[in-house]
């Protein structure tokens, strides 16, 4: 049998007081690695750190960041890399979600999804890219989402913010290979994290436990799953954790869904 062994390698997760970024930190966490989670919420994200180290006996470091400030994922990222020595993964998952009709976003929703999905996304790869060049080794693994396959009504500025997340991951991939880096993206289907919580807690009307499953379940069967079932946060970490390893050591400027078969693409 053989199993992930990230031990000796270092961790930059972004996004990690959340659902699917803490999954990824835990993950590399119990693979051995050293993580550093950085978040917009801080108190929250520390907590998830202490928790993770706590449980998996790993060194665990945390940053309050606001991906959208160019020069403060700059420093996060320098700083982690010289407490760690060196930075072997980035993961730049920090993200929000926003569902309005076209006509109802204003030009300050549109910059604040831009800014934190797209931009935040880009300066987390220019931030590690720089550290792994000069290594000459490295993964960043990018978050988009299965909306840039859809086409989902309302969801449409994100949908550009996340297409935008593909984009960059296919020219950096390329960039970047000759120097022994690799640029992979993930799309994630339906996720119940918390993001999905305050769509959930509004289509209900702040519904009962009860209303938010039924909710979910049929917003799940309308898009359609082959596989039969959403996903859970840890199915997008494992996939992660995959790309992460030299398993994945041939694999770069890809964008993989982790959807049940939801979408197709080639
Ligand atoms: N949940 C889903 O169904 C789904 C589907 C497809 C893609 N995604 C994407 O997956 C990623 C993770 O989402 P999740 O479902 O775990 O959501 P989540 O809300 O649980 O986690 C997102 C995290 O990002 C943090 N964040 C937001 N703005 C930030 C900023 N400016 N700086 C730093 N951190 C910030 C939040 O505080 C939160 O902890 C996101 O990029 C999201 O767009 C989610």
């Amino acid at each position: 049998m053989s199993s992930i062994d990230l031990t000796g390698k270092a961790a930059f997760v972004t996004g990690s007081a959340g659902g699917m970024g803490a999954a990824c930190a835990r993950k590399f966490a119990e693979a051995g690695a050293a993580v550093a989670l950085a978040d917009l919420q801080g108190d929250k994200v520390a907590q998830q750190a202490e928790s993770i180290s706590k449980d998996t006996g790993g060194k665990c470091i945390s940053f309050p960041l606001d991906v959208s400030k160019w020069d403060d994922v700059e420093s996060a990222v320098a700083k982690a890399a010289a407490e760690f020595g060196r930075l072997d993964i980035m993961v730049n998952c920090a993200g929000i979600g926003m569902r309005k009709p076209f006509d109802e976003f204003t030009q300050g929703d549109v910059d604040r999804i831009f800014d934190i999905n797209a931009k935040g996304v880009w300066y987390g790869c220019v931030a590690a890219g720089k550290v792994m060049v000069k290594q000459r080794s490295g993964v960043i693994i990018n978050f988009a989402s299965i909306a840039v396959r859809l086409g989902v009504p309302h969801l449409t500025v994100y949908a550009g913010s996340k297409a935008a997340v593909c984009a960059f991951t296919q020219g950096l991939g390329r960039e970047l290979a000759p120097h022994g880096v690799r640029v992979c993206a993930v799309l994630p289907g339906h996720v119940r994290t918390p993001m999905m919580e305050k769509d959930l807690e509004l289509w209900t009307n702040h519904g009962t436990e009860e209303e938010k499953a039924a909710c979910f379940a049929e917003l799940v069967a309308q898009e359609g799953i082959p596989l039969g079932h959403p996903q859970q946060p840890e199915d997008v970490a494992d996939t992660v954790l995959f790309l992460a390893s030299d398993m994945a050591s041939n694999i770069t400027a890809q964008i993989v869904s982790i959807d049940g078969g939801c979408t197709i693409s080639y």
